[in-house]
């Protein structure tokens, strides 16, 4: 099958969370299952093919025209939209905080370049698959714009939302460059993500839990009523991870790389990490667990939970490390917790892949309390990493940990349910408990290893969405049974 994904993001050329990495990895796994991928992407600032590229001129409706740069990327073809009036910025969606003004339109040069590229060639793509809300404008300008063009009207559509808390907004006043008709959306403007749910043939969330949660108000972010609405063609797919590119044994990152068979190294990577970081391992009372956290500082991931949770824990006894970007009002707490236990607590306030894999193999434990958690990927390779994740029961995390106070034969993780710092803390209280049980937490150890998180479950499930997505197009077009 041709397949088309439009996304804002992929990895390693353009990142700021797991949407890269997911849009990465499964289009490889695709291709490995004989399906023929591309990937469009805008070419920001700096981003360059991965090899010899092609270059094609394609113009848009508004007598704009755009290149494409077309290369190889591992077992996949990346096209980069150029088009630098858009993208040739200092940041992927703003600058200092503040979202550019002009993202909708921004969003839809991707999306009608996409979509005249196909037309151009000629066809032969079965299905556009669109990540969030930034492939919103592609399926919309393909139902409203191009719903009768020869070539693209059979086309089917998946949309992933890997995120309900953005929505793409684009007022009124604005509607106009984006290149739809006046008429669509709401009176004040146009929820990008409401109307790709609404349209696409087949929407999909990241796992299980998060698309049964997304389908109440408290989860669901305004999007709840129109995803309930769609019954069994919204579906939750667990995302799964590259076992190839997450690998503590070929980690060339570590100080030193180790395996489930041979897992001295992790202890190695353990002190080098609290060294570097001033962080006392000093073993009182039994030892003491380093916990880890990776990611975006976003209120999504529970960094609130955590800052109400952090001097409880470190007075336990935790050493705790956190790395990430993002919104700097939710770090200045944990910034000042941290000037009050500086041999315990160490902040990282910058984005750096390498570190954040030290701090994957390097700790015990990795934090995720997040408020939701669509999948999460983070626990996924720190399980492949041999540290113990403790989340929030919620989504992804929900999906793929599993309590070991709960489940002792099963468990590959520490669980909590309510959105409380207390409940963190005693959670943290149960694994620094486990840890000190040498026996116990080794076993837990290689268990978590021995995980399983790869795309080849995972892979063909959207194989699977997108035949369904093909099939429903079919009838819609009249080409096919009825319904
Ligand atoms: C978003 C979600 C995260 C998910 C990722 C990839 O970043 O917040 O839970 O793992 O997308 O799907």
């Amino acid at each position: 099958m041709k397949i088309a994904m439009v996304s804002s993001e992929c990895e390693p050329f353009a990142k700021t969370g797991g949407l890269a990495d997911v849009v990465d990895a499964l289009a490889r796994a695709l291709g490995e299952l004989g399906h023929e991928v591309d990937v469009y992407l805008p070419r920001y600032r700096g981003v360059d093919p991965p090899g010899p590229a092609q270059r094609m001129r394609v113009v848009l409706p508004a007598a704009e025209s755009v290149d494409l740069l077309s290369a190889r990327a591992r077992g996949y073809r990346l096209r980069l939209v150029d088009h630098p009036r858009s993208f040739d910025r200092a940041g992927f969606y703003g600058e200092g905080g503040t979202d550019y003004p002009d993202n909708g339109a921004r969003f839809a040069v991707l999306g009608r370049a996409a979509l005249e590229a196909i037309r151009a060639e000629g066809g032969g793509v079965a299905l556009l698959h669109g990540h969030d809300w930034q492939a919103g404008p592609a399926v919309l300008l393909r139902d409203l714009c191009y719903g009768t063009d020869p070539v693209l009207a059979g086309m089917a559509t998946l949309v992933t939302c890997h995120n309900l808390a953005y929505h793409g907004w684009v007022p009124r006043e604005r509607v106009g460059s984006l290149g739809l008709p006046a008429t669509v959306g709401a009176p004040d403007g146009v929820d990008l993500l409401r109307e790709a749910v609404a349209r696409a043939d087949i929407v999909n969330t990241v796992s299980p839990t998060y698309a049964r949660e997304s389908r109440t108000p408290e989860y669901g972010a305004g999007l709840d009523d129109i995803l309930r609405a769609r019954g069994d063609t919204y579906l939750g797919i667990l995302n799964g991870i590259d076992p190839r590119l997450w690998d503590p044994a070929t980690d060339d990152a570590l100080p030193q790389r180790y395996s489930i068979d041979d897992p001295t190294g992790k202890a190695v990577c353990r002190s080098d990490l609290a060294g570097r970081l001033g962080l006392d391992l000093r073993a009182e009372d039994g030892g003491m667990p380093l916990f880890g956290m990776v990611g975006r500082l976003d209120p999504q991931k529970g960094f609130d939970l955590l800052t109400g949770a952090a001097e409880a824990m470190l007075a336990d006894g935790a050493r705790l490390v956190i790395i990430g970007t993002g919104d700097d009002r939710l770090v200045r707490g944990l910034r000042e917790i941290g000037a009050r236990w500086p041999r315990r607590l160490a902040i990282l306030e910058r984005f750096d892949r390498d570190e954040a894999r030290r701090i994957y193999a390097g700790s015990d434990l990795l934090l995720m309390p997040s408020r939701f958690e669509p999948c999460g990927q983070s626990q996924m390779i720190a399980l492949r990493y041999g540290t113990i994740p403790l989340v929030r029961h919620t989504g992804g995390l929900a999906d793929t940990v599993v309590d070991a106070d709960a489940d002792p034969a099963r468990g590959n993780g520490f669980v909590f349910g309510p959105a409380e710092p207390a409940a963190l803390v005693a959670a943290a209280r149960r694994a620094i408990a486990a840890y000190r049980d040498t026996a116990r937490w080794g076993a837990l150890v290689r268990r978590a290893m021995a995980c399983d998180f790869s795309w080849s479950a995972s892979a063909p499930r959207y194989v699977e969405a997108y035949d369904r997505a093909l099939t429903i197009r079919r009838r819609r077009s009249g080409g096919g049974p009825a319904a």
